[in-house]
């Protein structure tokens, strides 16, 4: 009877353990990054879903060359794939994130905790998404933050502390949300919500502007807050 019970635990655990989860397929490769101005190592990666939407990373394939190591990735990129929801746990495998790209997969939300488990990010790259909202202290946990990519998603809420605890800031890009076009109803308006949110290439000397864009950023939840008006 007792050994009856194990052995349905044993088959079930492994059932759990190899039907859950997500398992990322990785082509490793080093690349000369402009924006670090330095070579770096990379997995190219492809998530292999067990089951619908779920997007933890419960495996991560090995790199084939031994001198090569997990640890050494510093850049993780997933594209073109329709995932949902933005993939977890992948700090359990690549210590030290410096850029994510997760495009054109169908992410639909985004938040602080997801964020937390990557302090050293200087990139998120996650353009051609679905995302809607931009909440509050999203990137408190990231304050090494430069470039930030939102293209072609669908905001239509920013918060006046959105942008909360970033401390090196370069670029933001807003470019093609649909969600903007909506709440901005005039082409003055929309460009102008455009112009102002798109803020390339920003450098040390041009922090004014900086300053000018968050302050109106903070005037414009007023304009354009939670409800469509
Ligand atoms: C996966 O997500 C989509 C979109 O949110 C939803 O329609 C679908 O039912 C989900 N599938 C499962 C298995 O939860
Ligand atoms: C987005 O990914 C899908 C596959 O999921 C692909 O068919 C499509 O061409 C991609 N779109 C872009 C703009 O890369
Ligand atoms: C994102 O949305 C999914 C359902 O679509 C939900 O299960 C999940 O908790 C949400 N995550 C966050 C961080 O809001």
């Amino acid at each position: 009877m007792i050994q009856q019970i194990l052995f349905i635990l044993l088959v079930s655990s492994f059932f759990w353990i190899y039907t859950n989860g997500a398992i990322l397929n990785c082509d490793y490769s080093e690349h000369y990054n402009e924006k670090l101005n330095k070579h770096l190592y990379q997995c190219k990666g492809e998530l292999l879903q067990l089951n619908e939407n779920d997007t933890i990373i419960k495996s991560v394939t090995k790199p084939s060359n031994r001198q090569s190591s997990m640890s050494y990735v510093v850049e993780l990129i997933i594209e073109n794939q329709n995932l949902i929801r933005f993939p977890s746990d992948a700090e359990n495998f690549f210590e030290e994130l410096k850029f994510i790209t997760v495009k054109n997969a169908s992410i639909k939300n985004i938040s602080n905790e997801i964020l937390k488990a990557f302090p050293s990010l200087v990139e998120l790259d996650l353009s051609i998404n679905q995302i809607s909202v931009i909440p509050k202290d999203l990137f408190i946990y990231n304050e090494n933050l430069q470039f930030i990519y939102f293209a072609e998603n669908r905001i239509n809420f920013l918060s006046p502390e959105s942008f909360d605890g970033l401390k090196s800031l370069k670029v933001i890009d807003f470019m093609k949300n649909t969600g903007i076009n909506e709440i901005a109803s005039t082409p003055d308006e929309i460009s102008y919500f455009k112009i102002k949110l798109l803020v390339k290439n920003l450098e040390k000397r041009q922090t004014e502007t900086m300053e000018k864009m968050f302050i109106w950023l903070a005037k414009c939840e007023f304009k354009f807050g939670s409800s469509a008006h």
